[in-house]
């Protein structure tokens, strides 16, 4: 063997050896989550829990990224950066998990195999009530299932070095930093329902806290609901439009989708709460706004 190949020889070896140091060691933080206790609640059949359980659906997006009829999505041309994204069928997998597999996906951002998921915002749904979330789970075994050939979703190299580079990157740690909810229901009950309908709906975008998000999105503070009246309010979510008519990138294409179906029952409490998030100061060295 001359030296140039025993040189490339080695160039190969260590090309290789330093992707298996990454691949293992990205592997490994995504396998790095914890638990909370397994959600064990009963699951009700009646129709008016899975009516609710669709309308949580509505209202929460899953449509929008798992596709209108629960049949899953293929994300390859609308985000690169993970290299595939696909959003499983929720028909299929909510008759093929049990609830605590679920529960943690939807609320904790962990997958039923155990790691921490990239794309799924379930920092959004970490509040969610266990109620709802059962009848969220009732609606979605019910759901008609539909098959779709939907690819192996894939892991970039830029991705995996990310994970190990880049605080805070994955949803699993995003759902851990979520607030806790601070209305009582028995004493402010519009208040409470409008606290949690934000930060199980806006907060995807808005920043963990509400009180925008500078890091990825470039979205306001929720606390601007204060100078704006409640129709235009109203107007502002059902369509997505903005004051002026003025398109809002991403929340312009979800609202229509999400928001347009919501009760004038839960406007009014959104509305309601987010009029008096101006009062306190905003949370300071949160990650999402640095
Ligand atoms: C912004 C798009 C988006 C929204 C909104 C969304 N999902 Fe997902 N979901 C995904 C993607 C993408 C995946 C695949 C995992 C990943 O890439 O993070 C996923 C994965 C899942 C999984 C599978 C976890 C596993 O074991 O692999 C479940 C269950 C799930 N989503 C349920 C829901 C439910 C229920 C809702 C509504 C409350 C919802 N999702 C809303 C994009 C979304
Ligand atoms: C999928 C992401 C997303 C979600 C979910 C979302 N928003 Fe937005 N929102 C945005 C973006 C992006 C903008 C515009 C940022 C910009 O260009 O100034 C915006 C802007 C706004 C504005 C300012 C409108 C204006 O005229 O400037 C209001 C008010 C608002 N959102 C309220 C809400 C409320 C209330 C919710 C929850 C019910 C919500 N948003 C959920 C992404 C989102």
């Amino acid at each position: 063997m001359n030296k140039l190949m025993i040189a490339l020889l080695c160039g190969f070896g260590l090309v290789a050896l330093a992707g298996a140091g990454v691949y293992f060691a990205s592997e490994a933080v995504l396998r790095d989550v914890s638990y909370d206790a397994p959600f064990d609640h009963p699951i009700p059949t009646d129709a008016a829990s899975i009516e609710r359980g669709r309308y949580i659906a509505r209202t929460r997006g899953c449509f929008g990224c798992h596709g209108q009829q629960l049949q899953g999505m293929n994300f390859d041309e609308q985000w690169d950066w993970p290299a595939r994204a696909i959003a499983p069928n929720l028909a299929r997998y909510a008759r093929e998990h049990d609830i605590a597999a679920l529960e943690a996906a939807i609320r904790q951002g962990i997958s039923a195999e155990g790691r921490a998921m990239l794309s799924m915002p379930s920092f959004n749904f970490a509040r969610l009530s266990d109620a709802d979330l059962a009848d969220l789970i009732a609606f979605l075994r019910s759901a008609p299932m539909i098959d779709l050939d939907l690819p192996s979703p894939r892991l970039g190299w830029s991705v995996r070095w990310e994970l190990l580079t880049v605080p805070n990157l994955h949803v699993e740690d995003w759902a851990d930093h979520v607030p806790e909810l601070t209305h009582d229901h028995q004493r402010k009950p519009a208040l409470a329902r409008g606290e949690y309908l934000a930060m199980t709906t806006c907060n995807e975008c808005h920043g963990l806290d509400l009180r925008g998000d500078t890091l990825i999105m470039g979205t306001p503070d929720l606390a601007i609901v204060r100078a704006i009246d409640r129709d235009t309010f109203e107007t502002i979510i059902r369509t997505g439009r903005g004051l002026g008519d003025r398109h809002l990138g991403l929340m312009s294409l979800v609202a229509p989708d999400r928001f347009s179906e919501m009760t004038e029952q839960d406007v009014d409490d959104l509305y309601h709460f987010l009029s008096t998030l101006g009062t306190e100061p905003a949370m300071q060295d949160v990650f999402w706004r640095p």
